[in-house]
C-alpha cells in the first residue's frame, strides 16, 4: 500500500518561533517517515499583511533553511515555494468562487488579525483560508500537522471538499480527498512569554514573548530571565491558575524530552530561580544542533536553490494534476 500523504507550511514572516517548531515543524520531522510529505514556504500567504518586499525572498530562504535545519529529510520529504507552483492560486480562485463570503467573515484569525490592522485590511486577508485550502487540497493531503490555531482553517477546507464535491462530483468520485487535521497535545499552543494567556506569535510586537529559533544564548537567556512568572511557591502544572507556569513547564518537558509526570516530580520543589536556568540552558542546548545546520545550509546557497526547484518541479507534477481534475468537473475548455 502506498504512503498517505501530508501536507504543511509556514509563512516566510521573519524568523520561526519555538511555537511554530513545537507545534508544527517538529511534529513533521518525527513522523516523516511514514508519509508521504510536502512541506512548502507559503508566501503568497505572506502578503496578506503589509510585508516588505526588500526581505521576502530573503525570509523565504531563511524558512527552507530551517525546515532542513530542523531535519526535514530530502528522503521522505519535498520542500517548495507556495508561489513557485502556479496552481495554488489557480485552485485558490477557482474554490472562492463556491466560498461562501459568511463562511470567511467568522473565521477567529481573520476577525483577530483585522482588529489590529483597522482601515487597512486587504481581501487578501479575508481569502487566507482559502489560499490554504488549495494548499492543501492540491496534493490530495491526507493529514494536515498544524497547531491548534489552525483547527478552524482545516475546518474550513474540510467543509469545501463536502460543497465541491457535492456540487461537482458524485459519491463514488469525489474530485477533492477529504483531508485530517493532526494536531499534536503536547506543544499545540505554546505561549507568549510575557502573558501565559496568549499564543506566542510572530506577530506580537515585544520580542521578549517570543523566543526564536535562532536567538542567540544571549537573547534566549536575556527573554527566560525577563518572562512572566507566579508568585505561588514550589512549580505545577495548572493550566488554569498558573498559565505561565504551565507553559514553562510544558516547554522544559517538550525540549528535555521528559514526560509531564518526570518534569512535575523534579520541579516540585523548585522556585523560579532554580528552574529559569535550568529552562535556558535546555532551550540553548536542543536549538545548537539546529542553529548549526542552519548556517551550514546558508553558506551554500546553490544547493538550497537545487532543493527547491528539485521540490518546485515534483510539487508540480502533482498538483496539476489535481487542478485539471478539478477545472474538467467545473466544465472548463481544454483543447490539445
Ligand atoms: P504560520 O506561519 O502562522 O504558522 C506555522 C505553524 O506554526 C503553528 N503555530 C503554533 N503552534 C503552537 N503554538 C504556537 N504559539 C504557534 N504559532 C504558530 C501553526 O499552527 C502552523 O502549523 N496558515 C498557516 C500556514 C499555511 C498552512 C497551509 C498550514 C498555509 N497553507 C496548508 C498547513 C497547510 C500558518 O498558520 O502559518
Amino acid at each position: 500500500m502506498s504512503k498517505q500523504r501530508i501536507l504543511s507550511g509556514v509563512q516566510p514572516t521573519g524568523n520561526l518561533h519555538l511555537g511554530n517548531y513545537l507545534g508544527a515543524i517538529r511534529n513533521w520531522v518525527e513522523a516523516q517517515s511514514e508519509y508521504d510529505n510536502f512541506f512548502c514556504v507559503v508566501d503568497l500567504h505572506a502578503i496578506t499583511v503589509p510585508h516588505n518586499p526588500a526581505t521576502l525572498a530573503q525570509d523565504t530562504y531563511t524558512i527552507a533553511a530551517l525546515y532542513l535545519a530542523c531535519g526535514i529529510d530530502l528522503q521522505y520529504s519535498t520542500i517548495f515555494v507556495q508561489s513557485h507552483v502556479c496552481a495554488h492560486s489557480e485552485l485558490a480562485w477557482l474554490l472562492n468562487c463556491i466560498t461562501p463570503l459568511n463562511w470567511l467573515e467568522r473565521m477567529i484569525q481573520f476577525k483577530e488579525k483585522a482588529l489590529k490592522q483597522g482601515e487597512n485590511v486587504s481581501v487578501g486577508l479575508l481569502d487566507y483560508p482559502v489560499l490554504m485550502a488549495a494548499d492543501i487540497l492540491l496534493y490530495d493531503a491526507d493529514k494536515v500537522p498544524v497547531g491548534e490555531d489552525q483547527k478552524q482553517h482545516l475546518e474550513l477546507t474540510r467543509d469545501l471538499v463536502i460543497r465541491f464535491n457535492d456540487k461537482f462530483g458524485s459519491k463514488d468520485k469525489p474530485i477533492l480527498k477529504m483531508p485530517e487535521p493532526l494536531i499534536r497535545k503536547e506543544g499545540a499552543r505554546v505561549m507568549s512569554l510575557t502573558d501565559g494567556t496568549n499564543k506566542m506569535s510572530k506577530s506580537d510586537p515585544n520580542e521578549l514573548s517570543r523566543i526564536n529559533l535562532l536567538d542567540t544564548p544571549d537573547q534566549i537567556a536575556k527573554k527566560i530571565k525577563r518572562c512572566k512568572t507566579d508568585p505561588i511557591k514550589g512549580l505545577s502544572f495548572d493550566d488554569k491558575d498558573r498559565p505561565e507556569c504551565n507553559n514553562l513547564l510544558t516547554l522544559y518537558s517538550i525540549l528535555a524530552g521528559k514526560s509531564k509526570a518526570e518534569v512535575a516530580v523534579e520541579c516540585q520543589k523548585f522556585g523560579w530561580g532554580q528552574f529559569k536556568p535550568l529552562l535556558t540552558e535546555t532551550t540553548i542546548e536542543s536549538l545548537k544542533p539546529i542553529q548549526a545546520k542552519y548556517h551550514e545550509l546558508m553558506a551554500d546557497p546553490s544547493y538550497l536553490n537545487s532543493v527547491l526547484k528539485q521540490g518546485q518541479e515534483k510539487a508540480e507534477s502533482v498538483a496539476n494534476q489535481t487542478l485539471s481534475r478539478v477545472k474538467n468537473a467545473l466544465g472548463y475548455l481544454t483543447i490539445n
